[in-house]
């Protein structure tokens, strides 16, 4: 924290290698260290800066996922960080608490940086989450759970596409934190997962082998209104889901990600999207006596949702590997305007034969229906990013209440990395 109160990260962009297998390094990129990124935490009202210094051999960029912030400190393909270079974002953190995170996304690279390994967490909190009696001791009942499939080619990684996967890149293996075939010791009775999938293109529906049930109690943006009872839960790239688990003393369970049973066209797209996969994705060991943990409270928080009644116009965006709205992506065209204040409702629709997701920046939307429907408890959140299953439509209500740039644009775009990179990306302005 400096002087006049802001809370100051420096973020070091860097090269290096990292053993996932002892003895076998293998070339990766990370923020400070070799291999992805150190957890940013601040609080609701504080002042923070980032010094970014990017010591790759390449430009690249930082972009704050989730984050309510002034477009030129957003961090997406306009804000880039050259070689060599540094940049200095700065905003007030004005949202409730919730587990964001950070990332590339330099126009036409945003898969590969990502999948080098430049990705973390960013952690917001505030007062009224703080009083709740939910696990928040970081790494030991609160846990950050990064979520990545990785395919290993000898001692390198290997980002090829294989054919046919029009989702873009889907790993054999997949490694939590930056670990492969991770385990992790729970001395209490009940642990806060905060899973971030930080995959390209990989969704997962995770649960556990005996379908025990376990509390979400947050969605991207935030504390549900109150803890939901879940068995699975879906996560496309980008969206981040808190769960908290009651583990029961001397076991061992596993985190395990389940065939995806629907959101693709047909049996060959589900096929080579990955659908019929399965993985192990971190193992919870339970020491034999636990540490009592106090049950959730009945009531989390009154999510900060737009009310669809405020709704003063209405957008359609049709998603396609050719571009939204058959557009694909360009610098230098502004697709959307809207007027800081306004609330509008978005309507999105993947009529594309594979799985897409929608993902806006410095928005927290509500999901009004999901092809005319209440959206199910895990979609009544505050969301950033939400997957649209092939043959699906979804209403979205946003409200612009940050800042009005006209000149500097923010994103909305497929989170499926090769997807965004090829131009399934668009830009509107706040004015
Ligand atoms: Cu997580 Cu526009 O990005
Ligand atoms: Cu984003
Ligand atoms: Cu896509």
């Amino acid at each position: 924290v400096d002087r006049d109160g802001t809370r100051v990260f420096d973020l070091r962009m860097r090269q290096g290698t990292t053993e996932f297998r002892p003895g076998r390094p293998t070339p990766t990129w990370g923020f400070n260290g070799a291999h992805l990124g150190p957890t940013l935490r601040a609080a609701r009202g504080e002042k923070v800066r980032v010094e970014v210094s990017n010591t790759l051999p390449e430009a690249s960029s930082v972009h704050w996922h989730g984050m309510r912030l002034p477009a030129e400190m957003d961090g997406g393909p306009h804000q880039t960080v050259r070689a060599g270079g540094r940049w200095s974002p700065h905003w007030t953190v004005e949202q409730p608490a919730a587990t964001l995170w950070y990332h590339p996304h330099l126009h036409g690279s945003t898969e590969k940086h990502v999948q080098r390994g430049l990705a973390g967490m960013f952690l917001l909190d505030d007062e009224e989450s703080g009083r709740l009696p939910l696990p928040k001791r970081y790494g030991v009942d609160d846990l950050p759970v990064i979520v990545q499939d990785v395919r290993f080619d000898g001692d390198r990684f290997d980002h090829a596409h294989r054919r046919f996967q029009g989702v873009g890149f889907l790993g054999n293996r997949v490694m939590v934190n930056g670990t492969l075939d991770p385990y992790r010791e729970v001395a209490d009775e009940r642990v806060r997962l905060r899973l971030l999938n930080a995959s390209t293109a990989r969704t997962y529906d995770f649960g556990f082998p005996d379908d025990r049930a376990f509390d979400q109690i947050a969605t991207d943006g935030g504390l549900l209104e109150r803890p939901v009872e879940q068995r699975r839960i879906r996560l496309s790239p980008g969206e981040r889901a808190e769960i908290v688990v009651r583990m029961v003393p001397g076991e061992r369970t596993v985190l395990r990600s389940f065939p995806l049973r629907d959101g693709y066209a047909g049996a060959l797209e589900r096929r080579f999207g990955g659908g019929h996969d399965s993985f192990d994705i971190l193992q919870l060991r339970a020491a034999r006596t636990l540490r009592p943990s106090p049950a959730l409270p009945d009531r989390l928080t009154a999510p900060e949702l737009p009310d669809a009644a405020d709704s003063v116009k209405e957008r359609h965006f049709d998603l396609a590997l050719t571009g939204i709205n058959d557009k694909p992506m360009d610098m230098d065209r502004i697709d959307e305007v809207v007027t800081r204040g306004t609330t509008e409702t978005w309507t999105v629709r993947n009529d594309n034969g594979m799985p897409h997701n929608f993902h806006v920046h410095d928005v927290q939307f509500r999901v009004l229906d999901v092809d005319g429907r209440t959206p199910p408890p895990a979609l009544r959140g505050r969301k950033d990013t939400v997957l649209i299953p092939s043959g699906s439509r979804m209403r979205l209500v946003l409200r612009f209440d940050g800042t009005a740039d006209e000149d500097t644009p923010y994103m909305f775009h497929c989170h499926l990395l090769s997807h965004e990179d090829r131009g399934m990306m668009g830009q509107f302005v706040v004015v």
